[in-house]
């Protein structure tokens, strides 16, 4: 394809350059925003008296006319093209001959192809804020089923203190609640527009920069044509904000994975989402959990590729950057596949919640309650401590747990010993004793999903 920067050069690369050169494979997702950031320009450039209103609206009634023939399927993006830009301007000077040329007034491939990214990723990060509401709001309405249903909490993955199931749940929507936040605020840092800084240095027309960053929805525009062409901050911090996302989702996967194992036995999987062995018939694999949590590792990857590649740039622009779309962009449809999968995976999953509470019950995971227990009758804690580990080794040795202990045998380690004792240490009061606020105890639990419950009315009524 005849280039429209020939010139300087003739134009005439080899096919090999031509495809080593071309961004149109990767772009093209871009088309609509570069048209609507086209218009917005010509729309300025008339404004301001660079155009006459006749040839804008020339001009903006074929950038509408390629839109919408993109859209129905009637015009194809032609693939050899070098990137979308090119692209677009060609098809309106084919479609409008010397008009569609002064398109490019006041304006260069650099500029335009930030303000692109920045209005593409814009409408990106608002759909994956969707996609977080979605899987807080998943992750709620489990916990809200499985509020009274006790489980051991972990640390060292070896059990240690009594909690209920939608307490850890929760917990994961925390989480997912801090990356909605860093996604609305990466956002905003975003929105501002380089539309005016041209290839580096602004330009000797007198454009409004204004009004193009209105135009298009931007909260303003950037304060430097240098920095403005050369910034890519924005992708690396949309890039450290899903890496963010993709290691709450692993981590959530990991605990799934071990949850379903027969093992652990806590949660079964619906058939939609595993997947069976080619050989072992009794198989039944979280392939769905595997992979998310396999992803995480190429999104990190599209992380330090974007940091790597921008770290020895000189200012400004250099081509080096075209790679930008490549890793932000399959960072960003691997946050989104991965959160579509997640969600109906465990608002389907079956939760064995005996399985959990009889886990509980074997682990000494009341121990820390018969400690206190001792310590509340007197004794400072770290005796209380040594007595009660002196009395779960020899449970331990005995084979039996604390229930099973009788109130001589306890009394014979101490005379704070009382029958209530029983009542003090089974897992249900454990639970019900932990109040303070976020803790795992009934009431505290059903403040936290009453202020999820909120949060969510909140961001659906967005
Ligand atoms: N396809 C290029 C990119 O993605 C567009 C900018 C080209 N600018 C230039 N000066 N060659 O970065």
């Amino acid at each position: 394809m005849a280039k429209m920067w020939a010139g300087r050069t003739t134009g005439n690369t080899s096919a090999m350059a031509d495809d080593f050169n071309s961004s149109i494979h990767i772009d093209s997702r871009m088309y609509r925003e570069d048209i609507k950031g086209s218009m917005a320009h010509s729309a300025m450039l008339a404004e301001v008296g660079i155009l006459t209103s006749d040839e804008a609206d020339g001009i903006i009634a074929a950038l509408e006319g390629i839109l919408a023939d993109i859209e129905s399927g009637k015009l194809e993006i032609d693939m050899t093209a070098e990137d979308i830009h090119m692209f677009v301007e060609s098809e309106l000077t084919q479609r409008i001959g010397d008009l569609g040329k002064k398109l490019h007034t006041a304006r260069s491939r650099n500029d335009q192809v930030a303000v692109d990214m920045r209005l593409y990723m814009r409408g990106k990060c608002e759909e994956i804020e969707t996609l977080l509401v979605d899987i807080i709001d998943a992750i709620v309405s489990v916990a809200a089923e499985h509020k009274y249903d006790i489980m051991p909490g972990y640390t060292h993955l070896q059990r240690a203190q009594p909690i209920v199931f939608a307490h850890h749940l929760l917990a994961y929507a925390e989480m997912f609640k801090r990356d909605l936040s860093r996604v609305e605020d990466a956002k905003a840092r975003m929105n501002y527009s380089p539309l005016g800084a041209c290839a580096l240095a602004g330009t000797t027309y007198p454009i409004s920069r204004e009004m193009t960053s209105k135009a298009l929805g931007f909260t303003g525009y950037s304060g430097n044509s240098i920095d403005a062409v050369s910034d890519r901050d924005f992708c690396a911090e949309l890039l450290s904000v899903f890496s963010i996302i993709m290691m709450h989702l692993s981590r959530f996967s990991e605990e799934i994975i071990l949850w379903s194992s027969w093992e652990f036995s806590y949660v079964e999987l619906d058939d939609a989402y595993t997947t069976g062995s080619s050989i072992m018939p009794q198989k039944k694999n979280s392939d769905m959990a595997e992979l998310v949590r396999g992803k995480c590792g190429r999104v990190y990857g599209d992380l330090m590729g974007t940091l790597t590649m921008l770290k020895g740039l000189p200012l400004a622009y250099n081509k080096d950057m075209q790679e930008d779309k490549e890793s932000l962009f399959d960072a960003t449809e691997t946050v989104e596949r991965c959160l579509e999968i997640f969600v109906p995976m465990i608002r389907t999953m079956k939760v064995k919640s005996d399985n959990m509470y009889r886990a509980a019950q074997k682990g000494f995971i009341n121990a820390t309650d018969l400690a206190d227990y001792l310590t509340k009758r007197g004794l400072p804690f770290r005796s209380a401590y040594k007595v009660t580990g002196t009395i779960v080794s020899e449970c331990i040795g005995r084979g039996i747990v604390l229930e099973d202990m009788t109130l001589d045998e306890y009394r014979s380690h101490s005379e704070l010993f009382a029958e209530d004792l029983y009542e003090e240490i089974s897992l249900k009061t454990c639970v019900s004793k932990r109040i303070s606020d976020g803790a795992t105890g009934y009431k505290s639990v059903e403040t936290q999903i009453e202020n999820f419950y909120n949060f969510l009315k909140e961001k659906k009524g967005n």
